[in-house]
């Protein structure tokens, strides 16, 4: 079935399942690969991004449920200033261990500063609990993200 999904500010024209996970349509009909495939069961956080500004696991998002919603994946999120200001905190901070959680990391991340500019530890935890890192980083991304909110 033919869908034309809103990405990053363009349209695609895509032919798929209803069904299809996000996801799968984000890597491997559209060659998106910054957006990672870790549990499948909206259980790691890796395949976080935003669809209407809100954060979600694109492994457990059909395509029917994303409709005519505006989809921003890492591959954009440097182009508002919440993303931008994340990645310029994580190359500061070096978060980066393996890389693999690190673009759902940003994506949620920046779906928190979105709504809370000025997030308490609190605030973080809640955002953040539900992107692993097996590396770990977990302290540096706490820090990377109160760098970029500036508190
Ligand atoms: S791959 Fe989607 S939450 Fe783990
Ligand atoms: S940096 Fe390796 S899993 Fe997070």
């Amino acid at each position: 079935m033919a869908f034309t999904l809103k990405i990053n500010g363009t349209p695609h024209e895509v032919d798929v399942d209803g069904d299809a996970p996000l996801l799968w349509v984000l890597r491997d009909v559209l060659g998106m690969t910054g957006t990672k495939f870790g549990c499948g069961q909206a259980l790691c956080g890796a395949c976080t991004v935003h669809v209407d500004g809100q954060a979600v696991r694109s492994c457990q998002t059909t395509i029917d449920s994303v409709g005519d919603g505006a989809v921003t994946t890492i591959e954009a999120i440097g182009q508002v200033p919440q993303g931008a200001a994340l990645q310029k905190a994580w190359l500061e901070l070096e978060v980066v261990q393996c890389g693999y959680c690190q673009s759902g990391q940003i994506m949620s991340a920046a779906a928190l500063l979105k709504d809370t500019p000025k997030p308490t530890d609190d605030d973080i935890d809640a955002a953040m609990s539900g992107n692993v890192c097996r590396c770990g980083t977990y302290q540096r991304i706490r820090a990377a993200i109160k760098h970029a909110a500036g508190v």
